[in-house]
């Protein structure tokens, strides 16, 4: 066993959904950073690690601790020329290679990146694939990393959304292990991910009654929309033009599925960070209205006593539907110590404290 908890650094941390896993799951993190002033305000109110509202890219290393596991949830870009580094000189890699940049300076034992689904089909401007990039660069960086990357279902963990997620794990190859993904732990037919378990005894609870308005258009339309339906409820007549013109031809825009109202026997669709009733589940099953903020902090797996602050109700959804969920950083952090618990303790030691001393070591 390690007589000390392994440290996290944690970039383009949020409001700390990733972190409070992570947390939870035994690591420690001591250092995070943001540049969104409700995320990093939340992450303080909430945390006790020291987290720095600063645009990472003006940032040193040496600003940085040392580490155990640099996490990153880095805003997906494509790279200008595929699995080169001076590729990312492009503006748009930048984000990427700032990740990189830490990884190289601290040499963390474990890698952990966190991305949208949409990560795995991003073509790089060549029209190679950012993530095969993203896999080249890290098994370079030395002494290199075996990396491993799944889509997991937030569901699947015991969260209550049907929420999709691109992780990337990469363990220092020194280490001589292997990370694999844990199996599920819930079936789309659990009662407890269900939004009516949700939505149970949450009156009174710190940010229920912070309910962001409905826009004049959403107003109208959502009184049309039945429990578990979705735009399709709408009579053609009340639909704005620009919808209109979807329904008329639904195959040519493939038959979206705007407006979606969750019944309280669903599963919750994906909590997004721009939260419009248009794009994401996020109207109430039964009201007319939007979910608070704590509603959708539940449906993110955010424990009751997590509280959101900040000055615009927008930015607290924001900051919401841009987190990882807690409940599936634990389980995620929870498969990464266990597995640093079964590597021999003097060598997880050695490596903790260099690389170079662990090549001495092994000799
Ligand atoms: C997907 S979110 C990360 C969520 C986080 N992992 C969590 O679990 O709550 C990406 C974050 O990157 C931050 N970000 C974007 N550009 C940044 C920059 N240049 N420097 C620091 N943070 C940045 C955004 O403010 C946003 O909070």
């Amino acid at each position: 066993m390690l007589n000390k908890k392994l440290k996290v650094v944690s970039l383009f941390s949020g409001c700390g959904g990733l972190d409070l896993g992570l947390e939870q799951a035994g690591f420690n993190v001591v250092w995070a950073n943001d540049i969104d002033k409700t995320a990093v305000d939340t992450y303080k109110y909430n945390m006790n690690s020291v987290v720095i509202q600063k645009d990472i890219t003006k940032i040193s290393t040496d600003e940085i601790p040392e580490c155990d596991l640099v996490a990153a949830g880095f805003p997906c870009q494509p790279f200008s020329s595929a699995g080169s580094r001076k590729g990312v000189s492009d503006e748009r890699g930048t984000l990427f290679e700032e990740a990189i940049r830490v990884i190289e300076a601290k040499k963390p034992l474990i890698v952990l990146f966190e991305n949208v689904r949409g990560l795995l089909s991003t073509k790089n401007l060549d029209g190679s694939l950012l993530i095969d990039s993203i896999v080249e660069t890290l098994k370079d960086i030395e002494p290199g990393y075996n990396i491993t990357y799944k889509l997991l279902k937030a569901s699947d963990y015991g969260v209550p959304q049907q929420r999709y997620r691109v992780i990337f794990i990469g363990i220092r190859k020194d280490l001589g292990v292997d990370y694999e993904f844990p199996e599920p732990t819930h079936s789309l037919n659990d009662p407890d991910l269900t939004v009516g378990n949700v939505l149970k005894n949450i009156a009174g609870l710190p940010n229920q009654d912070e309910i962001w308005e409905l826009s004049p258009q959403s107003k109208k339309l959502i009184p049309f929309i039945k429990e578990g339906g979705s735009w399709k409820d709408i009579p053609f007549d009340h639909l704005p033009p620009r919808l209109k013109k979807i329904r008329e031809d639904m195959k040519k825009y493939r038959a979206p599925n705007f407006y979606r109202r969750f019944a309280r026997d669903e599963i919750n669709g994906t909590i997004t960070a721009a939260a419009t009733p248009e794009n994401c589940g996020i109207i109430h099953p039964i009201e007319n209205r939007r979910y608070s903020v704590r509603e959708v902090a539940r449906i993110q797996s955010f424990p009751d006593n997590f509280i959101f602050v900040g000055t615009s109700l927008a930015s607290k959804y924001k900051v919401i539907g841009n987190a990882v969920p807690p409940k599936l950083g634990k389980i995620i952090g929870e498969t990464l110590i266990n597995l640093l618990h079964s590597i021999d303790p003097k060598k997880l030691e050695q490596a903790r404290n260099g690389y170079e001393q662990l090549k001495l070591f092994s000799v």
